[in-house]
């Protein structure tokens, strides 16, 4: 039997890298997936590689960023497939990177807005739901860089540090009504969202041989590993954890 079997799994996000990778091994591990992103294309690949495998899984377009998106998301969720066991919180966006005096608020704002906003936004819909029947358990994506320091990129820093302290507030509210909320902390892994702004796959690689123990880039399949290990039952005393995964980027 899947670790998720008869669930219900929310991804946002999971139209590329580490949220289709998530979306895959939570459908393989017998969950109903619904797959949320901003990109169409990007999303309903997701479900089509799910269906290939004989999954289950529906795409809605959110922009996570939107009050009225996401709660329309979680009431089509839960008209779909009834109820919301578990729900990855995963959407974000890199930014540009500056230094502080070169931001403008609008860049500034969208990094926020994506990466910590939203995730406030989806728990509070999410955590509504769950709450009625009593379980559920969460998981947010921030980043190592929400553990150290992000030279010239301080806004996606500082959504990463916030969205480790909302993970811990929310935990520790929704315990006691069943709900389990974690945080996994990705170290630099390979997916599209490297290519954005400056840090490129070739930067990276560089990086990742001067600082990484592991000397090599994580796997979005690795980040997803860890992702399902918090949402399923086998992470039951967990709660309020940040799990790093991170080749060793942040022991050194
Ligand atoms: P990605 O760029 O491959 O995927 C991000 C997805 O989020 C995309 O499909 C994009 O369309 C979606 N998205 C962006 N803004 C959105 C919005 N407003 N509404 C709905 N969907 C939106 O990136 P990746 O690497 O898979 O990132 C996933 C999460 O992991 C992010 O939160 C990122 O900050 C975090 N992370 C990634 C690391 C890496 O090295 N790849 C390292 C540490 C954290």
């Amino acid at each position: 039997m899947g670790q998720l079997q008869g669930k219900v799994a929310l991804v946002t996000g999971g139209g590329s890298g580490i949220g289709r990778a998530s979306a895959l091994a939570f459908a393989r591990e017998g969950a109903k997936v619904v797959v949320a992103d901003l990109n169409s294309d990007g999303g309903n690949e997701t479900v089509r590689l799910i269906g290939e495998k004989s999954g289950e899984a529906i795409f809605f377009k959110v922009d996570v960023t939107a009050s009225d998106q996401v709660e329309a998301l979680i009431y089509k969720a839960i008209q779909t497939y009834e109820h919301l066991d578990c729900a990855m919180n995963n959407a974000g966006i890199l930014g540009k990177s500056f230094n502080i005096t070169e931001w403008d608020e609008e860049d500034w704002d969208r990094v926020i807005a994506t990466n910590l906003k939203s995730v406030w936004l989806c728990m509070k819909y999410e955590v509504f739901h769950m709450g009625r029947r009593g379980k559920g358990a969460i998981v947010n994506t921030t980043s190592t860089a929400g553990l150290v320091a992000s030279l010239r990129n301080a806004a996606y820093c500082a959504s990463k540090h916030g969205l480790i302290g909302l993970t811990k507030a929310t935990a520790a509210a929704y315990a006691k009504v069943g709900i389990r909320i974690n945080a996994l902390c990705p170290g630099v892994t390979d997916t599209p969202l490297l290519k954005g702004n400056t840090v490129d796959r070739e930067k990276s690689w560089k990086y990742v041989e001067m600082f990484v123990p592991a000397g090599r880039l994580g796997t979005p399949e690795e980040q997803a590993q860890a992702a399902l290990w918090l949402l399923s039952d086998a992470s039951s005393f967990v709660i309020g954890h940040t799990l790093t995964v991170d080749g060793g980027l942040v022991v050194i």
